[in-house]
């Protein structure tokens, strides 16, 4: 067992503080976007909860609902819609260096680098008014599919296809990616798959995206910070991993046989576990579902069994100590199944989660004050400087 950190807990320094690993339990700001409760296995955006939205919205919808506060009425749905279908195509541009990146680049780099090169495109990228970031806000929750959807393209070949302003958001990302227009079910299946991805409490990739935003610096600037966080086999990046580990398992036996080696090696089972979540993700809870679904329907029934049978060796093992599967453990086993590549998994996720990074930044940014927490030091005080040439 590692021994814990010395600067844990309360202690003087030189006043009383309280310092966690990982700013466990800080607080950055008070939000009326979304609730989580660990306990329960609650998600709620908005006071709606997930269950509701997965089963009734759509990802216009309830990126209406996360950034303006109430579910849009028809014209209103209808006049954002229409915004965010206008603002889907992006400059040739952002297009032509996608092209240069290196094909072998991880999507996540690229998109990165797609999102940092549409911000140097918008004249008005550096007018940090509310009103111009909630614009760039949605521009952004338009344009990242289609710059993750010409990485899809790019990375297998192809040339990037032009939005279709016929299909909804999840319908257009999907026909941008593979270029081909899905059927109803699998673009409700992408539907869903972002509104569960939409918006998640103070994530890491959150908390930089309004770290970075609280500087005055500019949205694109903020985004692309988001992008680097999410990319981390710890928060976003964890789904491609979850995939990767549950296809070299063969059948159930594989699976018992995984998590016993993981545990035996003190190894982290990617797409368990979460730091608020103490019961089961409600989002793993739709995925797996839909997972069962998707995987039968596809003629992959053995993905989702063997992914089951992962969950029932882990809960068994670590259950009590509240791990259980989270929304990275399902997602990839049904994007594999839909025949997407697993390195666009991670890319998936911000497309969906832009939503509550813009959301979460226009609401932090009326009454801005620039994040700027402490680090208890335990160095040295008083040294005496030595000389370059009296050093031994
Ligand atoms: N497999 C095995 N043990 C785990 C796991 C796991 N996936 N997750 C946590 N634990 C154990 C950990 O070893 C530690 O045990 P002990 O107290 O005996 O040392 C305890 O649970 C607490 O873990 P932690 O790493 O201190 O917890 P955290 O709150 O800092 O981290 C987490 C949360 C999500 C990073 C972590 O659970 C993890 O690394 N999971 C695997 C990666 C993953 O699936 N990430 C996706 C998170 S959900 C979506 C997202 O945010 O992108």
């Amino acid at each position: 067992m590692a021994e814990k950190p010395k600067y844990v807990g309360k202690f003087e320094w030189p006043v009383t503080v309280e310092l966690n690993k990982g700013l466990e339990g800080a607080i950055t700001n008070a939000t009326k976007i979304g609730y989580i409760d660990g306990q329960k296995g609650w998600l709620v955006y908005r006071g709606y909860n997930i269950f509701d939205l997965a089963e009734h919205s759509t990802y216009e919808e309830t990126a209406y609902l996360l950034l303006f506060g109430e579910l849009p009425t028809k014209s209103q749905l209808d006049e954002f819609d229409a915004k965010l279908k206008k603002y889907r195509s992006i400059p040739k541009e952002v297009i032509d260096t996608l092209k240069r990146v290196p094909k072998d680049v991880h999507p996540m780099a690229a998109l990165r680098t797609g999102v940092s090169v549409l911000g140097c495109f918008d004249p008005k990228a550096d007018d940090t008014s509310v009103e111009n970031e909630t614009e760039i806000g949605i521009k952004l929750i338009s344009q990242m599919a289609t710059v993750a959807g010409a990485i899809a393209r790019i990375r297998k070949g192809e040339e990037p296809v032009e939005p279709d302003p016929n299909l909804s958001h999840a319908a257009n990302f999907l026909y941008m990616c593979n270029g081909e227009k899905p059927d109803d079910y699998f673009a409700r299946v992408m539907d869903v798959a972002l509104i569960l991805h939409a918006d998640h409490g103070m994530n890491n990739s959150t908390f930089t995206c309004m770290v970075v935003n609280s500087t005055l610096s500019d949205m694109y600037s903020s985004i692309v910070a988001g992008i680097c966080s999410l990319k981390g086999p710890l928060h976003g990046g964890a789904n491609e991993r979850a995939l990767a580990a549950l296809l070299k398992l063969k059948d159930e036996n594989d699976a018992v046989a995984y998590v016993k080696d993981a545990i035996a090696k003190k190894q982290k089972i990617m797409g368990f576990g979460h730091r608020v979540y103490k019961a089961y993700d409600p989002r793993a809870k739709v995925l797996g579902k839909y997972s069962e679904e998707v995987t039968k329907r596809m003629g992959k029934e053995y993905l989702y069994k063997v992914a089951k049978k992962v969950e029932e060796e882990v809960i068994a093992a670590y259950g009590a100590k509240g791990i259980f599967p989270n929304v990275d453990f399902y997602s990839g086993t049904i994007y594999y199944a839909m025949g997407i590549e697993p390195a666009m998994f991670t890319p998936i996720f911000a497309v969906a989660r832009i939503a509550g990074w813009a959301a979460r930044i226009l609401e932090y940014l009326p009454e801005n004050r620039i994040f700027r927490p402490r680090a208890v030091y335990v160095g040295e005080l008083e040294r005496k400087y030595i000389p370059l040439e009296e050093r031994g």
